[in-house]
């Protein structure tokens, strides 16, 4: 009797050890942040390393459990990031995955944050897992979409649904629109929640977020010089072979 209780007592250990519990997760949420809204909300400054898009930027590409809604993170401690592994696309990471917060950043602790955070925990290296995000953002191209039901980035106010079906009429499934408070404390078009499964095809999601918005939100404006510049553009900046690694927690 006491060796059983052993037994069982080694298995608890063995099946609570870090070792063994290795996280899964059952989909993504591709999130889209729009910069107008961030910029109608707090100060926002032009990044060092230039000019963002004027368009909806990413925001993250989150692990999922679909039972608990719950975001599934940090799956292995102390995780490298190497932004020498991200080379290849800096100019499209600079363009649509840029950080405006200020002072004036150049997006890597963004990124470093987010592969940390959940890239990790996607089963994909660092390149791959930053490729498969910007190729999704590519695929659903929100700007098109709204423009094509005849929805702007023109200070009016539009029904929530209209939003949602436009962009539903392009991908297939229905996003998550998440909302912050803008002029005249009015809601606004913050955030776009966008479910994919593992093989990157858009699902409908299996539950919801929660979100807070108005039947009617606000579309606020976004151009380039609504962005602060008082933080001058990083002249010692150059792209070319970054050779640091970051490992730090
Ligand atoms: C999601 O969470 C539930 C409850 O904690 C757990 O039983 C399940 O195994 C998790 N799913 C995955 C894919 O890890
Ligand atoms: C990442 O994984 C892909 C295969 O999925 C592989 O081709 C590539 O070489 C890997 N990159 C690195 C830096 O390990
Ligand atoms: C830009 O930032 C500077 C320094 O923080 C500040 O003095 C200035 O008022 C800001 N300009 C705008 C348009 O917000």
């Amino acid at each position: 009797m006491a060796s059983r209780l052993a037994v069982v007592f080694l298995l608890g250990l063995l099946f609570a050890s870090p070792l063994l519990a290795i996280k899964s997760f059952d989909f993504f949420y591709l999130v889209f942040m729009w910069p107008g809204a961030y910029c109608a909300q707090s100060k926002c400054c032009v990044p060092t390393t230039g000019l963002p898009a004027e368009d909806f930027f990413l925001w993250g590409l989150q692990t999922y459990n679909a039972t608990t809604m719950k975001a599934v993170t940090k799956c292995i401690k102390n995780s490298p990031f190497y932004i020498n592994q991200l080379l290849n696309m800096r100019e499209e990471l600079d363009s649509y995955w840029s950080n405006i917060k200020c002072p004036s950043t150049n997006g890597q602790s963004t990124w470093k944050k987010t592969w940390k955070l959940y890239g990790v925990c996607s089963g994909m290296n660092e390149t791959d897992y930053f490729q498969f995000a910007l190729e999704l953002r590519a695929k659903v191209d929100l700007l098109s979409l709204l423009s094509k039901k005849g929805i702007y980035p023109d200070f009016n106010l539009y029904y929530l649904t209209d939003i949602q079906s436009a962009i539903a009429e392009g991908i297939g499934v229905t996003p998550e629109i998440r909302c912050s408070k803008g002029p005249y404390d009015k809601f606004q078009l913050y955030q776009v929640y966008i479910c994919v499964n593992k093989d990157g095809e858009f699902m409908e999601c299996p539950g919801s977020q929660g979100f807070t918005c108005s039947s009617s939100i606000l579309f606020h404006p976004f151009h380039d010089w609504m962005l602060n510049k008082t933080s001058a553009i990083d002249s010692n900046y150059i792209k070319m072979p970054i050779s640091w690694s970051d490992q730090d927690d």
